[in-house]
C-alpha cells in the first residue's frame, strides 16, 4: 500500500493535480463534496491561488472536477493506511501480543506516517500563496519521508519473517556489506535529485542522453549565485547531477554483483544481488526513456515505481547479508521476536546435504536458545529461525527434528555437524 501510495503521488504531481484541495481536513476531508454547492464552493477556493490565476485561467469546473480526483484518491489512500496499520496495531498491542520492542517500532512507523500527512499539507500549503507550483525543498522531504517509512516497514517485516540473519563476518562479507550499506545511501541521494527535477520540471528541458544540447556538462551548470544554489535550483545543473548520481548507483550495484560472485553466500542472497544490478539497469534504462519521450505521465509514474522497487531490492540484499544474530555460543537472539509468549526451548539447527544446498559454514551445527511459548508449533519456530521457506534445513527441538511443513525427510539424509 504505501509503494502504491508513493505511486499515487507521483501521478498526481505529474498531472499537475496537486494543489486542487485547499483544505486541510484529516477526519472530514475523507469524504468527497457530495452536493453542487459544494462544488463550487471548492472550485472559487481553487480560483484564488496562482496556478489558477497564472497558469490555468479558463479551467472549466468539469476539468477542476478531473484533476480534484486525483488529489482526493491521494488522500484517501493516505488515511486508509493509517487505519489499515493502526486498527490491527492497536488490537494486538491492548492484547499485550507485542514485545515492547516491537511495538515501539510499529508506534515509531505511525508516527511517521501521521507526520508524513502533516508534510504532504506543508508541501502543498507553500503552492497556495506566491508560487504557482508547490517547492522543490519541500517535494523532496514529503518523497524522502515516504521512502524512509516504507524502508522502515520493510525491514521490520523482513526481520519479523527470518529474523536470523545469515552472515558469517568472513571479511569478504564484511566488505560487501559495507559496500551495500554505501550503495543505499548513494540510491537515496539519487532519488532525492530526482525529487528535485521532478519538482524543478527540469526533465522538460535537454531531452537528450548522453549529451545535453551537444555537451557533456550543460553550459549554464554553476550560472547561479551563490554557487549551492545550482545544486538545488538551476534546472541544467540539477538534471545533470541526476544523470551522474544514477550512472554511479548503476556502476556501484554492477561492481557489487561482480564482487558478490566471488563471496561465499546462500542462494537467495546470490539471486538478489544479481536481481539489484538488474532492477539497477532497468530503472536508468526507464529514466532515460523519460527524459527522450519528455515525462509522459505513465512513464514518470513507472520511474518513480522503479526508484522504489530499486530501494525495495537494495533492502533485501542488506536483510539477506544480515550478520548471524546466533552463533555457536547459544546467545539470545536479537531479533524483534514474533510476539509469542515466554519460554526458553533449544534448538539445534543443522545442515542436510541435500539437493547441493547448504547453510553457510558458520551456522552449521548452530545452538540457538530461542525464547518461545511452550506451545509453540514446529513452524513457529521454523519462523523464528527464518527457515519457513528454505527445505534444505535440519532443525532439532531438545533432541527432536522439526519437520518442515509438507516435507518427508529423506531416512538418509547426511548431516554435518
Ligand atoms: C538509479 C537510477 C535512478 C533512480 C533511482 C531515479 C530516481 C528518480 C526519482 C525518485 C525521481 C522523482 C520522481 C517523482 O518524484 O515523481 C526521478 C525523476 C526523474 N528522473 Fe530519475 N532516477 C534514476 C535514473 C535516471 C536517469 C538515468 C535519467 C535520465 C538520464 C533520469 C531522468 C529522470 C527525469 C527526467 C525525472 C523527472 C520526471 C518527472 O518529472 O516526473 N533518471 N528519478
Amino acid at each position: 500500500m504505501i509503494f502504491a501510495m508513493a505511486v499515487i503521488g507521483a501521478v498526481t504531481r505529474l498531472t499537475e493535480s496537486g494543489l486542487s484541495i485547499m483544505e486541510w481536513a484529516p477526519l472530514s476531508g475523507a469524504l468527497p463534496p457530495l452536493s453542487d454547492a459544494e462544488w463550487q464552493r471548492l472550485f472559487a477556493l481553487y480560483q484564488q491561488i496562482p496556478e489558477y490565476q497564472e497558469i490555468n485561467r479558463g479551467t472549466t469546473p468539469d476539468e477542476f472536477r478531473e484533476t480534484f480526483w486525483l488529489e482526493y484518491i491521494h488522500r484517501l489512500w493516505g488515511r486508509l493506511i493509517g487505519v489499515v496499520f493502526l486498527l490491527p496495531l492497536v488490537w494486538f498491542w491492548l492484547r499485550r501480543r507485542l514485545r515492547p520492542r516491537l511495538a515501539r517500532h510499529l508506534w515509531g512507523i505511525f508516527a511517521l506516517g501521521a507526520l508524513q500527512g502533516l508534510m504532504g499539507w506543508y508541501m502543498v500549503a507553500s503552492g497556495f500563496a506566491e508560487r504557482t507550483d508547490v517547492s522543490q525543498y519541500r517535494l523532496v522531504a514529503h518523497l524522502l519521508l515516504a521512502c524512509a517509512i516504507y524502508v522502515y516497514t520493510l525491514a521490520i517485516a523482513l526481520r519479523l519473517l527470518a529474523p536470523v540473519g545469515t552472515n558469517d563476518g568472513a571479511g569478504r562479507f564484511v566488505k560487501l556489506r559495507l559496500g551495500l550499506i554505501a550503495l543505499t545511501a548513494l540510491l537515496v541521494v539519487t532519488i532525492a535529485s530526482g525529487g528535485f527535477v521532478a519538482g524543478l520540471n527540469a526533465g522538460l528541458i535537454y531531452n537528450s542522453f548522453p549529451l545535453m544540447d551537444g555537451q557533456l556538462v550543460p553550459a549554464d551548470y554553476g550560472a547561479l549565485r551563490p554557487w549551492s544554489a545550482n545544486l538545488f535550483e538551476n534546472h541544467a545543473a540539477v538534471q545533470f547531477n541526476h544523470r551522474v548520481l544514477a550512472i554511479a548507483t548503476l556502476a556501484g550495484a554492477i561492481a557489487l554483483w561482480a564482487a558478490s560472485l566471488n563471496t561465499p553466500m546462500t542462494a537467495p542472497a546470490r539471486r538478489v544481488m544479481a536481481l539489484l544490478a538488474l532492477v539497477a539497469a532497468l530503472q536508468v534504462a526507464l529514466g532515460i526513456s523519460t527524459l527522450l519521450l519528455v515525462v509522459p505521465v505513465w512513464l514518470g509514474a513507472l520511474h518513480q515505481a522503479g526508484a522504489l522497487t530499486l530501494l525495495t531490492v537494495a533492502i533485501c540484499a542488506l536483510h539477506s547479508l544480515r550478520r548471524a544474530d546466533l552463533d555457536g555460543s547459544e546467545r539470545q537472539p536479537r531479533g524483534l521476536g514474533s510476539g509469542f509468549g515466554r519460554g526458553t526451548m533449544k534448538v539445534n539447527v543443522r545442515t542436510i546435504v541435500r539437493l547441493g544446498a547448504h547453510l553457510p559454514p558458520g551456522r552449521q551445527g548452530n545452538r540457538v536458545e530461542l525464547d518461545v511459548a511452550s506451545g509453540a508449533t514446529p513452524a513457529d519456530i521454523l519462523l523464528r529461525l527464518g527457515l519457513s521457506r528454505d527445505r534444505n534445513y535440519l532443525v532439532k527441538v531438545n533432541g527432536e527434528i522439526v519437520p518442515q511443513p509438507g516435507m518427508a525427510w529423506p531416512g538418509s539424509a547426511t548431516t554435518t555437524n
